[in-house]
């Protein structure tokens, strides 16, 4: 498996693809990585885990979900209600979605508005944050109003992601400034999905790491127009991109190499440590949000953009069936998860085993591992 912290462009990806086929071969790690399975079932473990979600920058949402000034995204991360909303001054914020009266929060799901009315007693907050408006102010004598906005979390947007970190780094900036370039700026937000799922948030990221279930796992979905066990796995940072090509890749046999572009010929997963993926498809880029809610069960939240014009009807329907094979897929990996989901306790197993072509997911629990092993060092100093 690759190591370095570049991002290889199409054309190498590509050639490391036809040199794969040729010798029916697909990239592998040095070594498998053994996973206790008391790590998916020790709340202690879990505890620790959301702590790192609410450490380390995540990305929140897609740029595009947020268009124009008062638009909103509410939803929990790494367990904290936080809300994301586009300023008159074009800036995305951040803030904890807790009313500084008495708690209540100020807005679900997502949407647009012109200020946050909190429903109990009617505080009101600019998209600044600024409490602007206290209905009968003289029952709180000496309330100071700009002590009392509502507080903010950390944020970047970059890349047309906006991530957030609860623990404030100085260095968030530079270290997003590594990312290679996710959804271009042009991309609309076409369609959300959510949906709980009763399995471990770590069960879930695995399925999206490897290619060599694809023809076990997806024999009438994926299969068919894409290669099995045939994969370029590259690690970026704490960051991985796994290369998943579909069998029309050979078509770019015939290109010029520097002419080779990686559209629609296969699929980008880009794992964004910890919990989150943006998968590449032909006219469509989905961002998936792996939010546990416990730790036998996880919000996935998908995000459909593109960057497609294409109005007319065949265009559309051709999208449709595209998005309908996606979901088709995307059933069967969450089937599997919910499976291995029901055997965690059965005391079948002391460790999962991930090989050599699984190396992706031996980087990331080394990866997580040495995330929570920062983090109690830094409890202990
Ligand atoms: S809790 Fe929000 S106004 Fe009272
Ligand atoms: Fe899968």
């Amino acid at each position: 498996m690759d190591s370095t912290t570049r991002l290889q462009d199409d054309a190498t990806v590509v050639a490391r693809i036809f040199d794969h086929i040729d010798h029916q071969t697909t990239d592998v790690g040095e070594t498998t990585w053994r996973e206790p399975v008391e790590n998916y079932r020790s709340p202690e473990r879990f505890a620790a885990e959301l702590e790192i979600l609410r450490r380390y920058p995540v990305p929140f949402c897609p740029s595009a979900a947020l268009r124009e000034p008062g638009s909103y995204v509410a939803r929990s991360a790494g367990g904290t209600p936080l809300i994301a909303v586009r300023g008159h001054d074009g800036q995305v914020r951040v803030f904890r979605n807790a009313c500084r009266h008495r708690g209540t929060q100020l807005a679900a799901g997502a949407g647009c508005q012109k200020a946050f009315v909190c429903r109990y007693h009617g505080w009101t907050y600019g998209l600044d944050g600024r409490l602007r408006h206290v209905p009968h102010e003289h029952g709180f004598p000496g309330l100071d109003k700009d002590a009392r906005g509502l507080v903010a979390v950390q944020s970047v947007e970059t890349e047309g992601l906006v991530f957030v970190t609860q623990q404030s780094t100085p260095s968030l900036e530079a270290e997003l400034d590594r990312l290679p370039r996710l959804i271009p700026p042009s991309c609309r937000l076409i369609r959300t999905n959510e949906g709980e799922v009763p399995a471990n948030w770590k069960i879930l990221v695995e399925g999206f790491l490897e290619g060599y279930h694809i023809r076990s796992t997806h024999q009438t979905t994926f299969y068919p127009v894409q290669f099995d066990n045939l994969n370029v796995v590259e690690t970026f940072g704490r960051n991985r991109r796994i290369a998943f090509p579909y069998r029309a890749i050979n078509k770019l046999r015939a290109a010029a190499p520097a002419k080779r572009s990686a559209e629609g010929k296969l699929t980008y997963v880009y794992h964004l440590f910890p919990n989150a993926m943006v998968a590449t498809f032909p006219g469509r880029i989905f961002l998936i949000l792996l939010e546990p809610l416990a730790i036998d069960c996880t919000r996935q939240i998908a995000y459909v953009l593109s960057d497609r014009e294409d109005d007319d009807a065949e265009a559309q329907a051709a999208l449709k069936r595209g998005g309908d094979f996606v979901d088709a897929g995307a059933a069967e990996d969450r089937d599997v998860a919910c499976s291995i989901q029901r055997s965690v306790a059965s005391g079948a197993n002391e460790f999962f085993e991930f090989g050599l072509f699984e190396a992706a997911i031996g980087h990331f629990h080394r990866t997580l591992r040495a995330a929570l092993g920062a983090q109690d060092e830094c409890k202990r100093g």
